[in-house]
C-alpha cells in the first residue's frame, strides 16, 4: 500500500487538527455544564492523563508498525490466523456516525458566522431564544448550512489528507488559539471568572452519577479522537524516526489546554450574565454572542473570526473522522477514493439530516427512541459506547496480542524502561478494567 508521508510537524498538526475541534469548544463546556462542573472535569482530566494518552500512543503504535488501514492492521499484527481481530478494525465506521451529527453543528457555526456580522443578540435571553429557535424551528436554514458544511467537508476529503489538512491547519489553529487567549484575558477581568474557576475545578461529588462518569470518560475519548481508527490511520503516514511519545503528549496537552480555556471563557460569560450552566448543546452559541455584541463593532470582528476559526477546527476534525473508513475501503476493497467517498457521504448525509430533524419541534417525536432524540443517540452511541469499547479492544490487542519485544523495539528509543513498563501495565490492566468498570457501572446503576 502506498501512502504519502507527513513531515514530523505535519503529523502533530494533523493529529492536533483531529483532536482539537468542536469537542473542545462546543461539547466539553456544555457537557461540563450539564454534569455539574468540577467532578466531571476531574474525571475527564484523570481519564485523559491515565487512559487517553496511553491509548493514543497505542493507536500511534498500531498505525506505525502496521502501516495499514485499521482493519488490515488488526488482522496482520495479530498472531492468530483467520482471526476475528479484524472486526475490531470496523471501529472505523464510528467516524461516520460521529460525522453525521458533527456536520449539523458545523452548519450551526456557519449560521453564527453570519449572525456575528449582521445580528448579534444583545442579551443572553435573546441569544437563547435565537439558538433554540434555530434548532427547534428553522428546518430550511439548518438544512442549507448543513448541506454547505457537508459539501465542504467532502470536497476537502476528496483532495486527500496531507495537502488539505496541513495547510489549513497551519493558519487556523494558531488563529483559534489567539482568539481564545484574547477572550481569556477579557474573561479574567470579569466578575464571573472566579465563579467559573470554582465551577470547573472544585468537584461537587454529589453531582456524580454513573451517567456523568461515563459521559466524562466518553468525552475524553471523543476529544482525543480515540477509538475510531483516526490516530491509527494518521500514524500510517508518520515518518519512521518521529518521537511517538512526545508527539502523543503534545497533542493531548494542547487539546486539554484548549478545552479548559474554552470552559473558563464560556462559564465566565455564563456567570457574568447570571445564566444557568445547563444550557445544553447551545451553551457556546448562547454565551458568546451577547458578549460580542457588547463589544461594539470589534465584537462583530472578533465574533466573526471566532466562528470562522471554530468552523475550521471542526472541519479538520471532520476530515479525520472519515479518513479511516476511506483508507479501509480503498485499501481493502480496492474502491476508488471517489466511490468510497460517495458511499460514506450518502450515509452521512442521510443520518445527519435525521439528526438535524430530530432536534426540531416538528419531527422530534418521530425521531425519538426510548426518550432520546436521534441527534443525541448518535452522540451517545459513538462517544459513550463505541469509542470506549474500541478503546478496550485496542488496549487488549496491544497488551496481549502484539509481541512485547516488537512494541518495545518501537517505543524504547523514546521512553525509559520505567515509563515503558508503566505504560504497558496501563494498557494491559488499567484500561480494560477501568473502562469496562465504568460501562458496567452505567448499565447497573
Ligand atoms: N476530537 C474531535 C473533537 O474534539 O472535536 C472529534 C473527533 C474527531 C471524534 C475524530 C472522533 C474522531 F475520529
Amino acid at each position: 500500500m502506498k501512502v504519502a508521508r507527513f513531515s514530523k510537524v505535519g503529523f502533530i498538526l494533523a493529529a492536533a487538527g483531529s483532536a482539537v475541534g468542536l469537542g473542545n469548544i462546543w461539547k466539553f463546556p456544555y457537557m461540563t455544564g450539564e454534569n455539574g462542573g468540577g467532578a466531571f472535569v476531574l474525571i475527564y482530566l484523570l481519564t485523559i492523563t491515565f487512559i487517553g494518552v496511553s491509548l493514543f500512543l497505542a493507536e500511534v503504535l498500531i498505525g506505525q508498525i502496521s502501516r495499514k488501514d485499521a482493519v488490515s492492521a488488526f488482522e496482520t499484527l495479530s498472531p492468530i490466523k483467520n482471526n476475528i481481530w479484524k472486526y475490531a478494525g470496523y471501529m472505523v465506521f464510528t467516524g461516520v456516525l460521529v460525522l453525521s451529527f458533527y456536520t449539523v453543528v458545523v452548519g450551526w457555526i456557519f449560521k453564527y458566522i453570519y449572525i456575528s456580522i449582521f445580528s448579534l443578540p444583545t442579551d443572553i435571553k435573546l441569544a437563547g431564544d435565537a439558538f433554540n429557535g434555530m434548532v427547534g424551528n428553522e428546518i430550511g436554514i439548518q438544512l442549507f448550512t448543513f448541506t454547505i458544511a457537508f459539501a465542504l467537508i467532502i470536497w476537502i476529503v476528496s483532495k486527500g489528507v496531507i495537502k488539505g489538512i496541513e495547510k489549513v491547519n497551519l493558519v487556523l489553529m494558531p488563529a483559534l488559539i489567539f482568539i481564545l487567549v484574547l477572550l481569556f484575558f477579557y474573561a479574567i477581568s470579569l466578575d464571573g471568572f472566579g465563579q467559573a474557576v470554582s465551577f470547573l475545578f472544585v468537584p461537587d461529588w454529589s453531582k456524580v452519577t454513573s451517567n456523568s462518569i461515563l459521559a466524562a470518560v466518553g468525552q475524553a475519548f471523543f476529544t482525543l479522537s480515540l477509538g475510531v481508527g483516526t490516530i491509527i490511520t494518521y500514524a500510517v503516514s508518520l515518518p519512521k524516526d518521529t518521537n511517538l511519545v512526545k508527539s502523543s503528549i503534545i497533542v493531548a496537552a494542547m487539546d486539554t489546554a484548549i478545552a479548559l480555556f474554552a470552559g473558563l471563557i464560556i462559564f465566565t460569560f455564563i456567570f457574568h450574565f447570571n445564566a444557568a450552566p445547563t444550557q445544553g448543546a447551545g451553551l457556546v452559541f448562547i454565551s458568546l454572542p451577547p458578549l460580542f455584541s457588547q463589544m461594539g463593532i470589534m465584537g462583530n470582528v472578533i465574533g466573526f473570526l471566532f466562528f470562522v476559526a471554530l468552523a475550521f477546527a471542526g472541519i479538520t476534525s471532520a476530515v479525520s473522522m472519515i479518513e479511516p473508513s476511506i483508507l479501509y475501503l480503498t485499501n481493502r476493497h480496492k474502491m476508488s477514493r471517489k466511490k468510497a467517498l460517495s458511499i460514506l457521504g450518502t450515509a452521512i448525509y442521510i443520518l445527519g439530516t435525521l439528526a438535524l430533524l430530530s432536534n426540531t419541534k416538528e419531527f422530534s417525536e418521530v425521531l425519538k427512541f426510548s426518550g432520546k432524540g436521534f441527534f443525541n443517540i448518535l452522540d451517545f452511541l459513538s462517544s459513550s459506547i463505541l469509542m470506549p469499547l474500541a478503546g478496550i479492544m485496542i488496549a487488549i490487542f496491544v497488551g496481549y496480542f502484539i509481541q512485547k519485544e516488537r512494541i518495545y523495539a518501537t517505543l524504547s528509543p523514546y521512553l525509559n524502561d520505567r515509563v515503558f513498563n508503566l505504560w504497558y501495565f496501563t494498557i494491559k490492566y488499567i484500561i480494560p478494567i477501568a473502562v469496562s468498570a465504568v460501562m458496567i457501572n452505567k448499565i447497573f446503576f
